[in-house]
């Protein structure tokens, strides 16, 4: 009698704690150790230190808010969050010439400095990268979301890695599968790609849009006219830049999916989920309900964040300097 009492608190347990786990729907690349209250003792004003410095950056430069939202991404799209983005260097992620368009790496070493006074060898590069993103975010008019903390930061970083990432040429096939290799959905691909609707592209990554697409000699026939006029005035040179949102540039709006569906997605990736129909519907339902672009943005934000490399056998570790892995 009472082994099966056992047996069948067993079995409820087991049951419980399946079901629990279940409605979590977690992908195997999320890191179930992450928690909310991480830094509850050891660091409890980390978030405070984290903001107070972001937006001193970004009320000095606004154009820190989307540079660091994209750092984020390229941590977490390359070797799971671990910060390896920030490792500097011969031959790290950083100084791959994919690469050279990052900024915000002064943010995170002012941030750094400053919580390892509070509290020293405590709080990894990567929690704080990730929290930079979410406060980024904010700032420039987005949603709130909660961060939860844990990352290490990882003691590798491959410059040929950081090519894996995509760069604006890909089509959907492409894009899709680089999200699900990271636990990603298509959901998440059109939500975060309304990152676009803020910051800025070097003209280079588009430039072979505008003259001699693919080698018909005619530019890339789903740029609308008037913008394909702009665009041509405004990159002549690789170097130049311009706003990925051409009409709210600075506003975390749902306006980047309305361009796209007025044929102004400035990345030939931006555009291309319109003409598709597996992103379409997802993308005209983002572009008219802008409540939904921001719900969907944080939760997909989360999913990011959590990314977790367990391929790298590398347990990780906390990083004094976010620029180099401990002695
Ligand atoms: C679908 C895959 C993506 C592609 C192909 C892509 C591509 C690009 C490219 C080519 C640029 C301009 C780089 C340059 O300066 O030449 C850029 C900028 C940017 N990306 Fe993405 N991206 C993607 C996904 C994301 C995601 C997931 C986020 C964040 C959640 C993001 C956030 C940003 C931001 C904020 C900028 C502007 C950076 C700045 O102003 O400094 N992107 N992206
Ligand atoms: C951590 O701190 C938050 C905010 O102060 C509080 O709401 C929460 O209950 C704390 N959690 C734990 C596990 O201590
Ligand atoms: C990066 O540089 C390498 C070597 O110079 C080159 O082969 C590659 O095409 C470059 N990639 C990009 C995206 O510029
Ligand atoms: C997408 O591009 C890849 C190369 O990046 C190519 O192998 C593939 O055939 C393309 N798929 C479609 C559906 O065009």
């Amino acid at each position: 009698m009472k082994f099966s009492i056992k047996l069948f608190f067993l079995i409820f347990f087991v049951v419980a704690v399946s079901a629990f786990v279940g409605k979590t729907d977690n992908s195997p690349f999320d890191d179930e150790s992450l928690s909310l209250f991480y830094y509850n003792r050891s660091c409890p004003e980390v978030e405070k230190i984290i903001h107070n410095k972001v937006k001193k950056w970004v009320d000095k430069d606004y154009t820190i808010a989307p540079a660091l939202i994209r750092l984020h991404f390229h941590d977490c799209a390359v070797r799971g969050c671990d910060a390896s983005v920030l490792l500097n260097h011969k031959e790290s992620e950083r100084w791959s010439n994919v690469s050279k368009s990052l900024r915000g790496f002064e943010v995170i070493d002012d941030i750094k400095a400053e919580i390892e006074k509070k509290c020293p060898k405590t709080v990894s590069c990567a929690d704080i990268v990730t929290a930079a993103s979410r406060d980024a975010t904010v700032l420039a008019g987005g949603p709130y979301w909660q961060v939860p903390y844990g990352r290490k930061d990882g003691r590798v970083s491959i410059a040929k890695e950081a090519e894996l990432v995509p760069m604006g040429h890909e089509n959907v096939t492409d894009l899709v599968e680089f999200y699900q290799s990271k636990g990603l959905n298509i959901i998440d691909l059109v939500a975060l790609s309304g990152a676009h609707t803020i910051g800025r592209s070097t003209c280079g990554s588009l430039q072979y849009r505008l003259y001699n697409y693919m080698g018909t000699g005619k530019p890339d026939p789903t740029i609308n006219p008037k913008y394909l006029n702009f665009l041509r005035r405004k990159c002549r040179w690789a170097s130049e830049y311009v706003d990925l949102d051409a009409t709210t540039p600075k506003t975390f709006d749902a306006q980047y999916f309305k361009n796209v569906q007025n044929k102004m997605g400035l990345l030939h990736t931006d555009q291309i989920l319109y003409s598709d129909s597996r992103t379409s519907p997802l993308l005209n339902a983002l572009a008219s309900q802008s409540g939904l672009f921001h719900h969907q943005f944080a939760a997909s934000m989360v999913k990011l964040g959590n990314i977790q490399d367990y391929l790298s056998a590398d347990d990780g570790e906390i990083r004094v300097n976010c620029n180099y892995v401990n002695a």
